[in-house]
């Protein structure tokens, strides 16, 4: 039975929304207490739907349609989140149903674990009629992305509930910034899953094991993510993608990256992008490249496109990205 169409509606209707997000600079770094610089990325969005409907709650999302209570480990974040707050509401868990419908592909480092967390906590808080606080928000968002990925650095968590570019610091009060910036960024999408947690873990095991060259590599992603804050408030796009490529080999030394992600960042290169990296937790996932114009930016995208990329946005930066 199709809960949309079928469902008894008794409790009226709540919807939450959350947008994706795309990290700049200082992915990995971020969780070792380094600066990140993160986008909100509108073209992707979040859409939760709860309904009231008798009987024990429903689930309807990318990785499970049926009862909350046969969901799969997968989603073992989003569960527990919602289990969490209508017990901390003092109700019962039933008598209602959740869909979630979302444009921005999963585990792909834009964000979509903790998206659908915020959409969820925004229509759950909405549906029983509580108000619901920035400091609430993210205390649940960050309890889902603990559980999806183990030892988050919460930056997902941060831009996405906030939409707003950040200058992120682990524990510090979030520093919003406006990009004065003539470049436009692409995304480019290699269609398989990223890794995070994996990629998490590796870079502890590697930092573990070579903790000179592991201090190394953290420590040049902060003067990277340092020195692209600075070309970002100087308008110099030349220098954020000359950060950017660093960037991308270090985390590529850190085991972050893999063969279809080299050859997508490559080939933005060789079509004349200022710069190219990895985006978010890496081995899969995302690439995204710097552009000085519309134009070029077109080119690169029509190059990622051609060498197997499954989908490409384009926006200017400090402008809300947008579908290409
Ligand atoms: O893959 P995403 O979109 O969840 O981004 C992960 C970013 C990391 O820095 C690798 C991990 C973190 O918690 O910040």
């Amino acid at each position: 039975m199709d809960n949309k169409i079928n469902c008894k509606i008794d409790n009226g209707i709540s919807v939450g929304t959350a947008i994706g997000k795309v990290i700049l600079i200082g992915e990995h770094s971020v969780v070792y207490g380094k600066p990140a610089i993160a986008v909100p990325f509108h073209a992707a969005k979040v859409k939760t739907t709860i309904y009231g409907r008798k009987g024990p709650v429903g689930i309807d999302c990318f990785y499970h349609k049926g009862p909350l209570t046969d969901a799969p480990r997968v989603i073992d974040g989003l569960t527990q989140v919602i289990k969490g707050i209508v017990h901390s509401f003092s109700e019962e868990l039933e008598d209602f149903s959740i869909s979630i419908e979302s444009t921005i592909p999963p585990e792909r480092g834009m964000g979509s674990s903790a998206a659908v967390a915020i959409a969820t906590i925004r229509g759950l808080y909405d549906f029983f009629g509580r108000m619901l606080t920035h400091e609430e928000l993210l205390k649940w968002a960050n309890m889902s992305e603990k559980i999806v990925h183990g030892n988050p650095s919460g930056i997902d968590a941060a831009v996405i509930s906030r939409e707003k570019t950040l200058f992120y610091i682990k524990g510090e009060p979030f520093m919003p910034f406006e990009f004065n910036l003539n470049a436009y960024l692409i995304v480019g999408d290699t269609g398989r899953k990223g890794k995070t947690k994996d990629a998490v873990e590796g870079v502890r095991k590697y930092v573990e094991t070579n903790p000179r060259k592991g201090k190394y590599y953290i420590e040049e992603l902060e003067r990277i993510a340092m020195e692209a804050k600075d070309s970002i408030e100087s308008n110099d796009p030349e220098r954020l993608g000359r950060l950017m490529t660093e960037a991308h080999i270090i985390l590529d030394r850190l085991g972050v990256s893999d063969d279809g992600l080299n050859a997508l960042v490559s080939k933005a290169l060789d079509s004349g992008a200022l710069g190219a990296k990895l985006t978010g937790g890496g081995k899969g996932g995302c690439m995204i490249a710097l552009a000085s114009n519309k134009e070029e930016a077109d080119n690169i995208s029509k190059s990622l496109l051609d060498s197997g990329a499954k989908n490409t946005w384009i926006s200017r930066l400090g402008d809300d990205l947008v579908d290409k």
